[in-house]
Parts: structure tokens; sequence; C-alpha cells
């Protein structure tokens, strides 16, 4: 199969020039300027569903830090999707995208009361909660609100998800939940807590997951301690495996699929009666998307050739964090001569790179480039660094194509009190 398409189905070159879902990428940047997010509407759905089909018994809560444009959490809303959220933030937008509440699970180890409250109130599916102190200020605020307050406890399973270290969640020295050593005095004390339900077990244990055996190990472990609070009278209602499947990020990355995941814990699964919960963020939005930006100066100092776009790591920050690689294209692909380049951003950061040392066809001053899987975790993690505002996105879907969220000015970020 050609690349690109490996990469997202919708994506293609027609005559040198690349499109997504039909609409000329070239077009789009000259229509909303660049730096640009562009993200697929078709390939959103589709995968989406790939998961539905894959765990159809399964509620979906889509990772809203992945991205959350809410054009795009609604779009997950409508096709049947709940939500993980992590701040009061996303609880707001969530409900204001049309999520549920009685689909919203809610995890982060730094809740503060305000955030607890208003998930309360809204009523939401449960709160994932990661430190006996959590516990005990929810059982707190439930008397306050005169409701008991439903829980599941994040357990770390202690289980290397082989992936890049500041990713990796549930190892044993991580802030996250609970040491899974631990998990059973834990849900025999919150049991008896008054205000407080028990009705879950979460876990997650990382992210851009490849190799998707450590799933198999995390899952046996939450099983076993399913069958032990079952055994005691504990009603666990809802099992919450996270999120973390990895995506085709380098040409030679083979991405798992769902099914596959579906497979692998099927059998883990066949005695447990709970519902299954599934968060998945970067495996519905990675590839989703994509960042147009224009080349705006070409310049060889010594033996390298730079090429300097107008996206930086204030717009996609993963190379310059974790040294991610982002496979990046051509708007308009030619015959021309091969360059090994820099691609660096306007940012006063060595740091600021998108790719180093990267083999493209020669650019010339004003042309374009995709940065390809940049849907998630791409806007998501945007800053205003050196005061340049944040890009504007672009959904197409179903034909159209619809601005989603504006480009900033410089007066949306200079707000002086007076
Ligand atoms: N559930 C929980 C509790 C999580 O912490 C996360 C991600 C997810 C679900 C979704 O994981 P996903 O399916 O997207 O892998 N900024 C990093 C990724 C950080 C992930 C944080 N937690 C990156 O750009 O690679």
């Amino acid at each position: 199969m050609e690349l690109l398409k490996e990469y997202n189905p919708y994506l293609e070159y027609k005559n040198g020039e690349l499109f997504l879902e039909g609409v000329s990428l070239k077009e789009l940047a000259k229509e909303f300027g660049t730096p640009l997010y562009v993200y697929s509407g078709s390939f959103i759905r589709d995968r989406f569903n790939a998961y539905k089909e894959a765990f159809p018994d399964a509620l979906i809560c889509y990772a809203v830090k992945a991205n959350f444009n809410p054009h795009i959490v609604r779009l997950l809303g409508e096709l049947g999707a709940g939500a993980d959220i992590v701040s009061g933030g996303e609880l707001y937008l969530a409900l204001k995208a049309g999520i549920p509440a009685d689909r919203i699970v809610y995890a982060g180890v730094g809740k503060t009361e305000r955030e607890l409250r208003d998930a309360i109130e809204a009523d939401i599916m449960m709160f994932n909660v990661e430190s006996r102190q959590e516990l005990e200020v929810l059982n707190e605020l439930g008397k306050e609100y005169g409701k008991k307050v439903r829980i599941a406890i994040r357990v770390n399973p202690d289980v290397d998800p082989k992936t890049h270290p500041y990713i990796a969640t549930g190892m044993r020295k991580s802030k996250f939940g609970v040491d899974i050593r631990e998990a059973e005095k834990e849900y025999e004390d919150a049991s008896r807590l008054e205000n407080i339900e028990v009705v879950g077990i979460h876990c997650h244990i990382g992210s851009q997951i490849l190799d998707i055996s450590p799933y198999k190990e995390a899952v046996e472990k939450v099983v076993n301690l399913y069958d032990k609070l079952i055994n005691k009278g504990i009603d666990i209602k809802y099992l919450d495996i996270g999120g973390g499947l990895g995506i085709k990020y380098k040409p030679e990355d083979r991405e798992p699929t769902p099914k596959e995941l579906a497979e692998l814990l099927k059998p883990i699964l066949s005695g447990v009666k709970a519902k299954l919960i599934l968060e998945p963020g970067r495996s519905i939005m990675g590839n989703a998307g994509i960042l147009l930006t224009q080349v705006q100066f070409l310049k060889d100092k010594g033996a390298k050739h730079f090429i300097i776009v107008d996206a930086g790591m204030n717009d996609l920050i993963r190379p310059a964090i974790y040294e991610a690689y982002h496979h990046i294209v051509p708007v308009k692909e030619e015959n021309r001569e091969k360059v090994k380049a820099d691609i660096v951003g306007p940012i006063c950061e060595t740091g600021d790179f998108l790719a180093l040392d990267r083999e493209v066809q020669r650019m010339e001053r004003g042309e374009y480039l995709a940065v390809l899987s940049s849907g998630a975790y791409g806007f998501a993690m945007s800053s205003h660094y050196n005061m340049r505002p944040r890009a504007a996105e672009v959904l197409i879907d179903k034909g159209e194509v619809k601005l989603i969220r504006k480009r900033e000015d410089y007066d949306y970020i200079v707000v002086l009190s007076s």
C-alpha cells in the first residue's frame, strides 16, 4: 500500500498535489493561512467505529486531552462516545459539546475541590480516584451534597508499556494511581465509606503503545483484582482499561488495531461481567490530522541545510519534548533533487525543530509542507511562546470544509487589566 494511505486513507497525491478527503491542502493553506491544523472527519468516524465494532458492548470514552476542539468532541459524542476527562475545563467542554454526564469518567492526580464539586454537581458516571486523600475528600463532599459519589480506584499494575518514559504511566514509580498490591485494602476501606459507591476499577498503562503485549499483563492483573473484589461482595460494574493504543509516526511503524486489542483481551475478559470502558485518544485523532506549514526561508550553514517554516514548537511541541518523529511531506510533490535538512520553526530555541537530518525534496520559499500524525497532542499542547497566536483548525467532513477554530490574533493574548 502507498505509504501515505497507511497514515490516513483519505490522504493522497493527485497530479503531485496533496489532498485530504478530496480537498486541496494548498487551497486550504491559501484560504486560512498557516500554520493550520486540518482534520479528516471520515477518519475520525472510521476510527471510532472500529472501536465500536471491536468492543460492541463497551463504552468508548474519548480522551479529550488528545484534541479538545469542541466540534471534534461533539462529533464523537454524536457517534456515541463518552469522555475521559482530566480537568474542570474538560468537564465543561464535554458537557457543552453534548456528552451526557453519565458517559463521563474523570481521572487525574490533582483534582481541585472546585473541580470535584463541579463533577459531583454534574453527576458524572464515575471518578477515577488516584489517592486515599482524594477518596476521603470525595466522601466528605458526598455527605455535604447528600449523595453517594461513584468511584473507581485507578490501580497501577506496574507493567512496562515499552513507550517513551514521559508517557509511561503504569509503572510503580509513576505518580499515577495506587499500587495494585495495595488495591484490595484500598477497595475494602473505600467500600466502607458512607458517601462513596464503589463501581469500578480503572487502569491506564501509558500512551503510544505499539506492541500490545503489555495490555495482556496489565488486564490480567486487573481481572485478578476484579475476581477478588467480587468474592468480597464489592460490586464492580465497570472495568476501565484506559487508552494508549499507538499510531504510525515513522514510515516503518505498524499500528495495532482495536480488533487486535479485543482479540488479545477476549480470553482474559471472558469471565468478567462488568461493562468494559476504553479511553482512546491518540488512536482516534492522531492520524486524523495534519499540520500545514509554509516555508519561510532556506539557508545553508556549514554542512547543514535548514528549512525554516512558520510552525514551531509553540504549535507542535512533540519533537522538542519527546524527540518524537513526525513524517513530513511536501504539499507539492515533484521529482526534484533530494536534500537532507533540519526543518525548524521560528522560535528562539535550538530545540525548536520539527525534524532533524530529514531527507526531503528541495523546497522553495513560500511552498507548503504537511506534518503528518498531528491530530492528537498537537494543537492541544500548543502555546503562546514567543507571543505567537495559536493556529487555526479546519475540519473536513462530509465534503464540507469548516473552520472549527479561528486563528488567534495578538489582542486575544495581550489583555491588559486597567
Ligand atoms: N486515559 C488516561 C488516564 C490518560 O492519562 C491518557 C493519556 C489517555 C487515556 C489517552 O491515551 P492515548 O489513547 O491518547 O494514548 N502528550 C503525550 C501523550 C500524553 C498522554 C497522557 N495520557 C504525547 O504527545 O505523546
